[in-house]
């Protein structure tokens, strides 16, 4: 009889940096839960040496990965096949290596995204007013999954309108959808207002005007820190009635590639719940 293999399964994050990220701890608790035996490491890998690295993971025997910053998009090029959802949003945030050789690439940020939401904030998306601040990578990979939920209205707002614009006609089949700048927002009240720019990681806001939220809106900054970030301040200080940041996204999304990798969803609101613990 063949002797059992008793090495764990190795799974990593790729990014650059990638010292700070939970993703290790957060995936070790999932397979706690299952009783599964995992290895998961963050790995810090060259700006220009991201095929290399995924290739010298797999020959050591990985069986799949989490990309993040700077390497979306060199994920969606790499994978064979792609999920509609990483179609959708253009860049991949998980890998799987297939037993036949081929890399699939998905994406699981939008879906995380709205998990936290409707699941964990108990916060309805069918019917309501939704606006998305930004338009880069982040942005665009909430969109689909958001569509997906039949909003009123899904409004793209960006200090460039050029790329909301852009944003707005490639997702334009799948709903309403509309692009304008921050100026235009004048006037213009949302239910649920969703920070996709990276102006929080300058402590910084994008010019919003004031009465944005209608009664019980909510506030969401795909962001996190160890304090509310600049946009959530001024949410609360500008009417809204909940203010949430992004670590139940990041909780989600990776219980989304845990899934895809093992077949089982984890348990989310325990170890979401751990993090804003610090444990
Ligand atoms: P990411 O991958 O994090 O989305 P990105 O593609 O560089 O990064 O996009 C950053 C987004 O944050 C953009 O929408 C950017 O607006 P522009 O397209 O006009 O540059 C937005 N952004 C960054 N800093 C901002 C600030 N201080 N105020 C408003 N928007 C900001």
């Amino acid at each position: 009889m063949a002797e059992k293999d008793t090495t764990p399964a190795r799974y990593a994050v790729m990014g650059n940096p990638v010292a700070h990220s939970k993703s290790p701890v957060i995936h070790k608790q999932f397979a706690h839960q299952f009783g599964h035996d995992i290895e998961y490491t963050a790995l810090w890998v060259d700006l220009d040496g991201f095929p290399e690295a995924v290739q010298q993971f797999r020959a050591d025997g990985g069986k799949g990965l989490n990309v993040t910053v700077p390497f979306k998009l060199e994920a969606f090029s790499l994978a064979d096949s792609l999920s509609d959802r990483a179609r959708l949003a253009g860049a991949v945030n998980t890998l799987r290596f297939e037993p036949d050789g081929k890399i699939f690439g998905d994406n699981t940020d939008g879906t995380g995204l709205v998990h936290d939401l409707t699941k964990n904030l108990n916060v309805p998306l069918r019917d309501r007013k939704i606006l998305v601040l930004g338009a880069g990578g982040a942005a665009r990979g909430v969109l689909g999954p958001l569509i997906k939920q039949h909003p009123a209205l899904l409004m793209i707002a960006n200090r460039t309108v050029s790329k909301a614009q852009e944003l707005a006609r490639a997702f334009a089949h799948f709903g309403k959808v509309e692009a304008c700048g921050y100026d235009d927002l004048v006037g213009k009240r949302f239910d649920v207002v969703i920070n996709g720019t990276s102006a929080s990681l300058k402590g910084e806001v994008p010019p919003l005007p004031v009465n944005l939220f209608t009664n019980n809106a909510v506030a969401y900054d795909m962001m996190y820190g160890d304090k509310p970030t600049a946009f959530l301040e001024w949410a609360m200080l500008h009417g809204a009635a909940t203010a949430a940041d992004g670590l139940g996204m990041l909780v989600e999304q990776a219980a989304e590639s845990y899934l895809l990798w093992r077949g089982a969803r984890p348990e989310t609101r325990q170890v979401i719940a751990a993090l804003r613990k610090g444990g």
